[in-house]
């Protein structure tokens, strides 16, 4: 009797040590028929009563072979069918060739914002930036707009206290620069602008400019104009004339307004230039003394001119788009459009 329960436990074991499973739903099975709550081997352990005395001890042993085989054979199975899953992933081919539809693009304004930047890189203006959210002194005291000065109302402000606004124009970055830099100074300032405007096609309440100022001694206006007409030829194409029409801001003095003529036209009229032939661009003038001096500079030793241009009108502009808004509205159908250009 004793000899066949053992044959029977022996049998157990070589049907474990044998099993092979190919995926989960069969290791399942195993799990199930050896390890479950209602396991094939209970019964086994039930046999132990039917056993000789002198055999009780082997047949123990025995049994927790069995168990413990059961436990290490399930072990194998899962970590085989792990690594035969792991093998099977598929592997991508590096050889395909990319999908360019999924690349993504330059924004227009980044585009635009680098070219800027680059071409007066060249002319020796480094890049300085400044916070968006203003204080009074920066964004107007110091750029010589008094308290209650009319001009304050040029630019519609998005006030957070009586002190602090969001910055209507990169010109505050200006400020900035000259109370912690001795001239020379060339510096470029690239930047987002706030102004509490309706939005429509023509106008929103947020856009970019990028400032401009060249400080030192006897900067005069003949090199305001070479250099903007050295940036108007590289941005706009070597034909491109400029001129200059008397203008204000209260931190220039004199001040101007840059046109440049009509890239579509060259001239002529179109519905681009209004049939003017011209196109504005840019604001720009000479240093006002009072600004140097608010921000410790000698204006008696220094001059410097400086100048201020949207990034927005620039695209707009050079990429014909008649509407501000798909700058800000992040249409993939639009963005996509530039994604030929390189710069
Ligand atoms: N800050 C002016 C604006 O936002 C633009 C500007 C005009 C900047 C003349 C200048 C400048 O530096 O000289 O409308």
């Amino acid at each position: 009797m004793s000899q066949e329960i053992f044959d029977k436990a022996q049998g157990k074991l070589a049907e474990i040590n044998d099993y092979k499973v190919d995926n989960s739903e069969q290791l399942e099975q195993f799990r199930i028929a050896y390890l479950g709550s209602k396991n094939t081997l209970k019964p086994m352990f039930g046999e132990m009563r039917n056993i000789a005395n002198e055999r009780k001890k082997e047949y123990g042993q025995l049994m927790n072979t069995l168990k413990q085989t059961a436990q290490s054979r399930f072990d194998a199975l899962k970590d085989a069918l792990e690594n035969k899953a792991a093998e099977n992933v598929d592997v991508p081919d590096l050889s395909l060739p990319v999908n360019a539809d999924d690349l993504g693009s330059r924004h227009p304004i980044a585009l635009v914002r680098n070219q800027i930047i680059e071409i007066f890189n060249r002319l020796g203006f480094v890049i300085s930036e400044g916070p968006e959210i203003e204080d009074d002194w920066h964004n107007f005291t110091a750029l010589n707009f008094p308290p209650h000065h009319p001009a304050r109302d040029m630019q519609d402000t998005f006030f957070i206290t009586d002190d602090i606004s969001l910055r209507t124009h990169t010109s505050s970055v200006q400020v900035r620069v000259m109370e912690h830099e001795k001239p020379p100074i060339r510096t470029i300032s690239p930047g987002r602008v706030y102004r509490n405007e309706t939005i429509s096609a023509r106008a929103h309440c947020q856009f970019h400019q990028v400032e401009g100022l060249y400080v030192d001694e006897n900067v005069s206006f003949a090199d305001l104009k070479q250099t903007l007409y050295y940036f108007a030829q590289e941005m706009f194409g070597a034909n491109t004339r400029i001129q200059f029409r008397p203008s204000y801001f209260p931190f220039t003095e004199i001040s101007a307004e840059m046109d440049i003529s009509c890239f579509v036209c060259g001239g002529d009229g179109c519905s681009i230039c209004k049939h003017t032939g011209w196109v504005e661009i840019l604001g720009c003038g000479m240093v006002d003394p009072n600004v140097l001096e608010n921000c410790g500079i000698d204006s008696e030793k220094y001059t410097g001119f400086a100048f201020g241009m949207g990034v927005e009108r620039i695209a707009m502009l050079k990429y014909r788009i008649s509407d501000i808004r798909p700058f800000f509205e992040n249409d993939i159908r639009f963005l996509k459009q530039f994604a030929s250009v390189t710069d």
